[in-house]
Protein backbone atom coordinates (compact mmCIF):
# COMPACT_ATOMS: atom_id res chain seq x y z
CA UNK A 1 0.00 0.00 0.00
CA UNK A 2 1.23 3.57 -0.69
CA UNK A 3 -0.05 6.46 1.81
CA UNK A 4 0.07 10.08 0.93
CA UNK A 5 -0.11 12.05 4.01
CA UNK A 6 -0.37 15.78 3.93
CA UNK A 7 2.19 15.81 1.03
CA UNK A 8 3.42 19.46 -0.36
CA UNK A 9 5.49 20.45 -2.72
CA UNK A 10 7.02 23.98 -2.62
CA UNK A 11 9.99 24.55 -5.70
CA UNK A 12 12.70 26.72 -5.09
CA UNK A 13 11.89 29.82 -6.97
CA UNK A 14 8.17 29.38 -4.63
CA UNK A 15 6.07 27.90 -7.12
CA UNK A 16 3.70 25.58 -4.87
CA UNK A 17 3.46 22.23 -6.97
CA UNK A 18 1.82 20.01 -4.57
CA UNK A 19 -0.61 21.53 -1.65
CA UNK A 20 -1.41 18.85 1.31
CA UNK A 21 -2.36 15.31 -1.04
CA UNK A 22 -3.86 12.64 1.06
CA UNK A 23 -4.36 9.67 -0.43
CA UNK A 24 -4.06 5.94 -0.45
CA UNK A 25 -3.64 2.99 -3.10
CA UNK A 26 -4.17 -0.25 -2.37
CA UNK A 27 -2.17 -3.24 -3.51
CA UNK A 28 -2.67 -4.39 -7.04
CA UNK A 29 -4.62 -1.19 -8.26
CA UNK A 30 -3.61 0.88 -10.49
CA UNK A 31 -4.00 4.64 -9.90
CA UNK A 32 -4.31 7.78 -12.04
CA UNK A 33 -3.18 10.66 -11.25
CA UNK A 34 -5.38 13.19 -13.76
CA UNK A 35 -5.79 16.92 -14.16
CA UNK A 36 -5.11 19.65 -15.96
CA UNK A 37 -1.29 20.65 -17.06
CA UNK A 38 0.38 21.83 -14.55
CA UNK A 39 -1.42 21.09 -11.67
CA UNK A 40 0.83 18.61 -10.39
CA UNK A 41 0.52 14.81 -11.29
CA UNK A 42 4.47 14.40 -12.13
CA UNK A 43 5.67 16.10 -9.17
CA UNK A 44 3.13 13.81 -7.17
CA UNK A 45 4.46 10.96 -8.89
CA UNK A 46 8.58 11.55 -8.57
CA UNK A 47 7.99 12.12 -4.99
CA UNK A 48 6.86 8.32 -4.68
CA UNK A 49 10.39 7.10 -5.79
CA UNK A 50 11.81 10.59 -4.35
CA UNK A 51 12.96 11.67 -7.74
CA UNK A 52 11.73 14.63 -5.93
CA UNK A 53 12.09 15.60 -2.08
CA UNK A 54 8.80 16.00 0.00
CA UNK A 55 8.37 19.64 0.88
CA UNK A 56 6.39 18.55 4.12
CA UNK A 57 4.11 15.29 4.76
CA UNK A 58 4.90 12.01 4.19
CA UNK A 59 4.88 9.37 1.96
CA UNK A 60 4.62 5.50 3.55
CA UNK A 61 4.99 2.06 0.95
CA UNK A 62 3.56 -0.54 3.20
CA UNK A 63 3.61 1.48 6.33
CA UNK A 64 7.17 2.18 5.70
CA UNK A 65 8.28 6.27 5.62
CA UNK A 66 10.16 6.58 2.19
CA UNK A 67 12.29 9.06 3.73
CA UNK A 68 14.06 6.73 5.87
CA UNK A 69 14.60 4.29 3.33
CA UNK A 70 17.93 4.31 1.25
CA UNK A 71 16.95 6.41 -2.05
CA UNK A 72 18.49 4.06 -4.77
CA UNK A 73 17.19 0.78 -3.04
CA UNK A 74 13.98 2.56 -2.81
CA UNK A 75 13.76 3.11 -7.07
CA UNK A 76 15.39 -0.43 -7.88
CA UNK A 77 11.91 -1.79 -6.01
CA UNK A 78 9.78 0.72 -8.43
CA UNK A 79 9.64 0.64 -12.05
CA UNK A 80 9.31 3.91 -14.02
CA UNK A 81 8.03 4.53 -17.53
CA UNK A 82 7.86 7.95 -18.73
CA UNK A 83 6.26 9.83 -21.98
CA UNK A 84 9.38 10.68 -23.80
CA UNK A 85 10.03 6.85 -23.12
CA UNK A 86 14.03 7.50 -22.19
CA UNK A 87 15.33 4.38 -23.50
CA UNK A 88 19.24 4.39 -24.08
CA UNK A 89 19.67 4.74 -27.44
CA UNK A 90 23.38 3.09 -27.59
CA UNK A 91 21.71 0.01 -26.27
CA UNK A 92 19.90 -2.96 -27.40
CA UNK A 93 16.32 -3.59 -26.46
CA UNK A 94 17.20 -6.36 -24.82
CA UNK A 95 20.06 -4.31 -22.24
CA UNK A 96 17.32 -1.49 -22.31
CA UNK A 97 14.96 -4.38 -20.64
CA UNK A 98 17.54 -5.29 -18.62
CA UNK A 99 18.54 -2.08 -17.05
CA UNK A 100 17.83 -2.68 -13.18
CA UNK A 101 18.14 -6.53 -13.49
CA UNK A 102 21.96 -5.06 -14.26
CA UNK A 103 21.92 -3.04 -11.29
CA UNK A 104 20.70 -5.64 -9.32
CA UNK A 105 23.68 -7.84 -10.31
CA UNK A 106 21.10 -10.44 -12.25
CA UNK A 107 23.18 -13.74 -14.24
CA UNK A 108 23.45 -13.28 -18.07
CA UNK A 109 20.85 -15.77 -18.21
CA UNK A 110 18.53 -14.52 -16.18
CA UNK A 111 18.66 -11.23 -17.78
CA UNK A 112 17.76 -12.99 -21.08
CA UNK A 113 15.31 -15.02 -20.17
CA UNK A 114 13.30 -11.57 -18.20
CA UNK A 115 13.44 -9.85 -21.37
CA UNK A 116 11.94 -12.12 -23.54
CA UNK A 117 9.52 -13.04 -21.03
CA UNK A 118 8.48 -9.42 -21.34
CA UNK A 119 8.54 -8.71 -24.88
CA UNK A 120 6.45 -11.60 -25.30
CA UNK A 121 4.42 -9.85 -22.84
CA UNK A 122 4.04 -7.05 -24.76
CA UNK A 123 2.73 -8.50 -27.44
CA UNK A 124 6.59 -8.09 -29.41
CA UNK A 125 8.44 -10.91 -30.80
CA UNK A 126 11.63 -11.22 -29.14
CA UNK A 127 13.44 -12.92 -32.10
CA UNK A 128 13.04 -10.01 -34.13
CA UNK A 129 13.07 -7.14 -31.55
CA UNK A 130 15.65 -8.24 -28.71
CA UNK A 131 19.16 -7.33 -30.63
CA UNK A 132 17.58 -4.24 -32.16
CA UNK A 133 18.20 -0.39 -31.24
CA UNK A 134 15.64 2.04 -30.36
CA UNK A 135 16.03 4.03 -33.32
CA UNK A 136 15.00 1.06 -35.44
CA UNK A 137 11.57 0.66 -33.64
CA UNK A 138 8.48 2.72 -34.11
CA UNK A 139 6.52 5.23 -31.35
CA UNK A 140 4.84 2.34 -30.21
CA UNK A 141 7.10 -0.13 -30.39
CA UNK A 142 9.58 2.16 -27.98
CA UNK A 143 6.36 2.68 -25.95
CA UNK A 144 6.09 -0.71 -25.14
CA UNK A 145 9.81 -1.42 -25.00
CA UNK A 146 10.08 1.43 -22.03
CA UNK A 147 6.80 -0.91 -20.22
CA UNK A 148 9.06 -3.41 -20.84
CA UNK A 149 11.85 -1.94 -19.21
CA UNK A 150 9.77 -0.30 -16.11
CA UNK A 151 8.48 -4.04 -15.15
CA UNK A 152 12.16 -5.24 -15.90
CA UNK A 153 13.32 -6.38 -11.99
CA UNK A 154 9.53 -7.36 -11.00
CA UNK A 155 9.01 -4.45 -9.06
CA UNK A 156 5.76 -4.26 -7.01
CA UNK A 157 5.53 -0.87 -7.63
CA UNK A 158 5.14 1.11 -11.11
CA UNK A 159 5.01 4.74 -11.86
CA UNK A 160 3.65 5.32 -15.35
CA UNK A 161 4.04 9.23 -16.24
CA UNK A 162 1.91 9.34 -19.52
CA UNK A 163 2.94 6.24 -20.64
CA UNK A 164 0.80 5.91 -23.84
CA UNK A 165 1.19 9.94 -24.33
CA UNK A 166 3.02 10.25 -27.60
CA UNK A 167 1.01 7.76 -29.33
CA UNK A 168 -1.74 7.37 -31.96
CA UNK A 169 -5.13 7.26 -30.68
CA UNK A 170 -5.63 3.80 -32.40
CA UNK A 171 -2.13 2.25 -31.03
CA UNK A 172 -2.73 3.74 -27.69
CA UNK A 173 -6.02 2.09 -27.40
CA UNK A 174 -4.85 -1.45 -28.43
CA UNK A 175 -2.25 -0.51 -26.03
CA UNK A 176 -4.36 0.27 -23.16
CA UNK A 177 -6.69 -2.76 -23.52
CA UNK A 178 -3.01 -4.98 -23.58
CA UNK A 179 -2.07 -3.39 -20.61
CA UNK A 180 -5.44 -3.97 -18.92
CA UNK A 181 -5.03 -7.41 -19.30
CA UNK A 182 -1.42 -7.80 -18.48
CA UNK A 183 -2.19 -5.72 -15.36
CA UNK A 184 -4.97 -8.29 -14.69
CA UNK A 185 -1.94 -11.18 -14.62
CA UNK A 186 0.47 -9.03 -12.94
CA UNK A 187 -1.63 -6.72 -10.11
CA UNK A 188 0.99 -4.36 -9.61
CA UNK A 189 0.48 -1.28 -7.72
CA UNK A 190 0.53 1.51 -10.32
CA UNK A 191 0.62 5.01 -10.16
CA UNK A 192 -0.71 5.98 -13.89
CA UNK A 193 -0.04 9.51 -14.93
CA UNK A 194 -2.38 11.23 -17.44
CA UNK A 195 -4.50 14.10 -18.27
CA UNK A 196 -7.06 12.30 -20.88
CA UNK A 197 -10.09 11.72 -19.03
CA UNK A 198 -11.48 8.86 -21.40
CA UNK A 199 -7.62 6.77 -20.19
CA UNK A 200 -8.00 7.45 -16.92
CA UNK A 201 -11.62 5.91 -16.94
CA UNK A 202 -10.74 3.34 -19.10
CA UNK A 203 -7.43 2.41 -16.52
CA UNK A 204 -7.99 3.14 -13.38
CA UNK A 205 -9.61 1.54 -10.07
CA UNK A 206 -9.31 4.55 -8.59
CA UNK A 207 -8.62 8.67 -9.73
CA UNK A 208 -7.25 11.39 -8.19
CA UNK A 209 -8.41 14.39 -10.00
CA UNK A 210 -6.39 17.68 -9.07
CA UNK A 211 -6.02 20.82 -9.82
CA UNK A 212 -3.28 23.50 -8.77
CA UNK A 213 -2.03 21.40 -6.66
CA UNK A 214 -4.79 20.15 -4.94
CA UNK A 215 -6.65 16.70 -4.88
CA UNK A 216 -9.96 17.64 -5.85
CA UNK A 217 -11.87 14.11 -5.75
CA UNK A 218 -10.33 11.14 -5.03
CA UNK A 219 -12.90 8.33 -5.89
CA UNK A 220 -14.00 5.56 -8.68
CA UNK A 221 -14.03 6.06 -12.25
CA UNK A 222 -17.71 5.16 -11.86
CA UNK A 223 -18.37 8.01 -8.85
CA UNK A 224 -16.54 10.21 -10.69
CA UNK A 225 -18.83 10.37 -13.75
CA UNK A 226 -22.51 10.00 -11.45
CA UNK A 227 -21.08 12.03 -8.86
CA UNK A 228 -18.89 14.97 -9.34
CA UNK A 229 -18.11 16.87 -6.08
CA UNK A 230 -18.35 20.08 -8.20
CA UNK A 231 -18.19 22.08 -11.13
CA UNK A 232 -14.61 21.80 -11.98
CA UNK A 233 -15.15 17.59 -11.56
CA UNK A 234 -17.88 17.96 -14.12
CA UNK A 235 -16.30 20.12 -16.64
CA UNK A 236 -13.26 18.04 -16.47
CA UNK A 237 -15.46 15.15 -17.03
CA UNK A 238 -17.15 16.43 -20.32
CA UNK A 239 -20.61 16.84 -20.86
CA UNK A 240 -20.56 13.56 -22.24
CA UNK A 241 -20.45 11.70 -18.93
CA UNK A 242 -23.65 9.27 -19.67
CA UNK A 243 -21.94 7.99 -22.58
CA UNK A 244 -18.50 7.96 -20.58
CA UNK A 245 -20.72 5.87 -17.73
CA UNK A 246 -22.16 3.89 -20.13
CA UNK A 247 -18.35 2.14 -21.71
CA UNK A 248 -18.19 1.34 -17.35
CA UNK A 249 -21.21 -0.60 -16.77
CA UNK A 250 -21.98 -4.15 -18.90
CA UNK A 251 -24.61 -5.26 -20.33
CA UNK A 252 -25.02 -7.59 -17.41
CA UNK A 253 -25.19 -4.76 -15.48
CA UNK A 254 -28.28 -3.69 -16.84
CA UNK A 255 -30.31 -6.69 -18.21
CA UNK A 256 -33.41 -8.60 -17.02
CA UNK A 257 -33.02 -12.36 -16.26
CA UNK A 258 -34.65 -15.36 -17.77
CA UNK A 259 -37.37 -13.32 -19.55
CA UNK A 260 -40.03 -14.70 -21.44
CA UNK A 261 -38.74 -17.40 -23.97
CA UNK A 262 -41.41 -19.56 -27.01
CA UNK A 263 -39.82 -22.17 -28.59
CA UNK A 264 -39.36 -22.90 -32.79
CA UNK A 265 -41.69 -24.87 -32.49
CA UNK A 266 -44.65 -23.98 -29.95
CA UNK A 267 -48.06 -23.83 -31.86
CA UNK A 268 -48.86 -20.17 -32.93
CA UNK A 269 -52.14 -19.80 -31.38
CA UNK A 270 -50.63 -20.60 -28.15
CA UNK A 271 -48.17 -18.00 -28.60
CA UNK A 272 -50.58 -15.30 -29.63
CA UNK A 273 -52.57 -15.84 -26.70
CA UNK A 274 -50.00 -15.74 -24.33
CA UNK A 275 -48.73 -12.40 -26.05
CA UNK A 276 -52.93 -11.08 -25.84
CA UNK A 277 -53.11 -12.25 -22.17
CA UNK A 278 -49.78 -10.47 -21.24
CA UNK A 279 -50.38 -7.93 -23.61
CA UNK A 280 -46.43 -8.32 -24.76
CA UNK A 281 -45.50 -7.18 -28.32
CA UNK A 282 -43.00 -9.59 -29.02
CA UNK A 283 -41.41 -12.44 -27.52
CA UNK A 284 -37.83 -14.55 -27.83
CA UNK A 285 -37.26 -17.66 -29.72
CA UNK A 286 -35.02 -20.35 -28.53
CA UNK A 287 -34.33 -23.97 -29.54
CA UNK A 288 -32.07 -26.54 -28.14
CA UNK A 289 -32.22 -25.56 -23.76
CA UNK A 290 -32.16 -21.59 -24.23
CA UNK A 291 -29.94 -21.24 -27.93
CA UNK A 292 -30.70 -17.85 -28.90
CA UNK A 293 -32.78 -17.92 -31.97
CA UNK A 294 -34.60 -14.99 -33.11
CA UNK A 295 -37.88 -12.77 -32.33
CA UNK A 296 -41.71 -13.51 -32.67
CA UNK A 297 -43.74 -10.46 -33.41
CA UNK A 298 -47.15 -10.31 -32.44
CA UNK A 299 -47.95 -8.23 -35.95
CA UNK A 300 -46.72 -11.04 -37.97
CA UNK A 301 -48.79 -13.73 -36.79
CA UNK A 302 -51.46 -13.35 -39.39
CA UNK A 303 -53.04 -16.74 -39.16
CA UNK A 304 -52.99 -19.27 -35.83
CA UNK A 305 -52.13 -22.15 -37.45
CA UNK A 306 -48.75 -23.24 -37.94
CA UNK A 307 -45.44 -22.78 -35.35
CA UNK A 308 -43.38 -20.33 -34.49
CA UNK A 309 -40.72 -21.32 -37.00
CA UNK A 310 -42.83 -20.05 -39.67
CA UNK A 311 -43.28 -16.62 -38.71
CA UNK A 312 -40.38 -15.86 -36.76
CA UNK A 313 -37.66 -13.58 -37.28
CA UNK A 314 -33.86 -14.13 -37.21
CA UNK A 315 -31.57 -13.42 -34.43
CA UNK A 316 -31.26 -9.51 -35.41
CA UNK A 317 -27.95 -9.25 -33.17
CA UNK A 318 -26.77 -10.04 -29.17
CA UNK A 319 -24.66 -9.36 -26.97
CA UNK A 320 -22.43 -11.39 -25.09
CA UNK A 321 -22.08 -11.06 -21.69
CA UNK A 322 -18.99 -8.85 -20.58
CA UNK A 323 -19.85 -6.71 -23.46
CA UNK A 324 -19.81 -2.37 -22.13
CA UNK A 325 -23.59 -1.12 -22.18
CA UNK A 326 -22.19 1.51 -24.56
CA UNK A 327 -21.15 -1.18 -27.11
CA UNK A 328 -24.75 -2.89 -26.30
CA UNK A 329 -26.04 0.72 -27.32
CA UNK A 330 -24.65 0.96 -30.52
CA UNK A 331 -25.71 -2.51 -31.41
CA UNK A 332 -29.47 -1.20 -30.86
CA UNK A 333 -29.34 2.05 -32.64
CA UNK A 334 -27.37 0.36 -35.61
CA UNK A 335 -29.76 -2.69 -36.00
CA UNK A 336 -32.58 -0.43 -35.22
CA UNK A 337 -33.90 -2.58 -32.09
CA UNK A 338 -35.60 -1.51 -28.76
CA UNK A 339 -34.44 -5.11 -27.00
CA UNK A 340 -30.82 -6.63 -26.98
CA UNK A 341 -30.56 -9.91 -26.19
CA UNK A 342 -27.62 -11.22 -24.05
CA UNK A 343 -25.97 -14.64 -24.41
CA UNK A 344 -23.27 -16.43 -23.37
CA UNK A 345 -20.12 -17.33 -25.27
CA UNK A 346 -22.07 -20.43 -26.65
CA UNK A 347 -24.87 -18.30 -28.30
CA UNK A 348 -27.36 -19.33 -25.27
CA UNK A 349 -29.57 -16.40 -23.83
CA UNK A 350 -28.56 -14.75 -20.05
CA UNK A 351 -31.04 -12.51 -20.30
CA UNK A 352 -32.32 -8.75 -22.10
CA UNK A 353 -31.33 -5.42 -22.18
CA UNK A 354 -34.22 -2.83 -22.85
CA UNK A 355 -33.90 0.58 -24.64
CA UNK A 356 -36.05 1.44 -21.55
CA UNK A 357 -34.29 0.12 -18.93
CA UNK A 358 -31.12 1.73 -20.02
CA UNK A 359 -32.68 5.04 -20.16
CA UNK A 360 -33.64 4.55 -16.12
CA UNK A 361 -30.06 3.62 -15.69
CA UNK A 362 -29.22 6.22 -17.53
CA UNK A 363 -31.40 8.41 -15.29
CA UNK A 364 -29.97 6.86 -12.11
CA UNK A 365 -26.12 7.86 -12.80
CA UNK A 366 -27.35 11.49 -13.14
CA UNK A 367 -27.24 13.03 -9.67
CA UNK A 368 -26.81 16.53 -9.73
CA UNK A 369 -30.49 17.49 -10.45
CA UNK A 370 -31.39 16.57 -6.93
CA UNK A 371 -30.21 13.24 -7.17
CA UNK A 372 -29.00 10.78 -4.24
CA UNK A 373 -25.75 12.63 -3.82
CA UNK A 374 -26.29 16.47 -2.58
CA UNK A 375 -23.87 18.68 -4.98
CA UNK A 376 -20.70 20.30 -2.93
CA UNK A 377 -20.41 23.71 -4.34
CA UNK A 378 -17.51 25.54 -4.63
N1 LIG B 1 11.68 22.16 -11.19
C1 LIG B 1 10.66 23.01 -11.08
N2 LIG B 1 10.84 24.23 -10.55
C2 LIG B 1 9.81 25.09 -10.41
N3 LIG B 1 8.55 24.82 -10.75
C3 LIG B 1 8.30 23.61 -11.28
C4 LIG B 1 9.33 22.65 -11.46
N4 LIG B 1 8.79 21.53 -12.00
C5 LIG B 1 7.47 21.79 -12.15
N5 LIG B 1 7.18 23.03 -11.70
C6 LIG B 1 5.84 23.65 -11.66
O1 LIG B 1 5.03 22.89 -10.78
C7 LIG B 1 3.71 22.81 -11.25
C8 LIG B 1 3.33 21.34 -11.40
O2 LIG B 1 4.13 20.73 -12.38
P1 LIG B 1 3.98 19.22 -12.82
O3 LIG B 1 5.05 18.90 -13.76
O4 LIG B 1 3.85 18.40 -11.59
O5 LIG B 1 2.57 19.28 -13.56
P2 LIG B 1 1.79 18.15 -14.38
O6 LIG B 1 0.44 18.07 -13.75
O7 LIG B 1 2.59 16.94 -14.47
O8 LIG B 1 1.62 18.85 -15.81
P3 LIG B 1 1.66 18.20 -17.29
O9 LIG B 1 0.33 17.58 -17.53
O10 LIG B 1 1.85 19.41 -18.16
O11 LIG B 1 2.80 17.24 -17.35
C9 LIG B 1 3.70 23.59 -12.56
O12 LIG B 1 3.21 24.87 -12.30
C10 LIG B 1 5.14 23.61 -12.98
O13 LIG B 1 5.41 24.77 -13.73
MG1 LIG C 1 3.51 15.88 -16.09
Amino acid sequence: MITLENVTKTYSDGTEAVKGVSFEIKDGNLCVLLGPSGCGKTTTMKMINRLIPITEGNIYIDSKDTKTMDENELRRDIGYAIQEIGLFPHMTVKDNIATVPTLKNWDKEKKEKRAEELLTLMGMDPDEFLEKYPTELSGGQKQRVGVARSLGADPPIMLMDEPFGAIDPITRDRLQDEFINIQEEIQKTIVFVTHDINEAIKMGDKVALMKDGELIQYSTPAELLAAAKNKFVRDFVGSDRTLKSLRLMKVEDAMKKSPRVVRKDDDLSEVASIMEEEDLTYLIVVEDGRKLKGWINRQDIESESGVVEDVMSESTGAAELGTSLAEGLTIMLERDVANLPVVDEYGTLQGIVTFNDLQSLIGETYTERGGKHPEVTQ
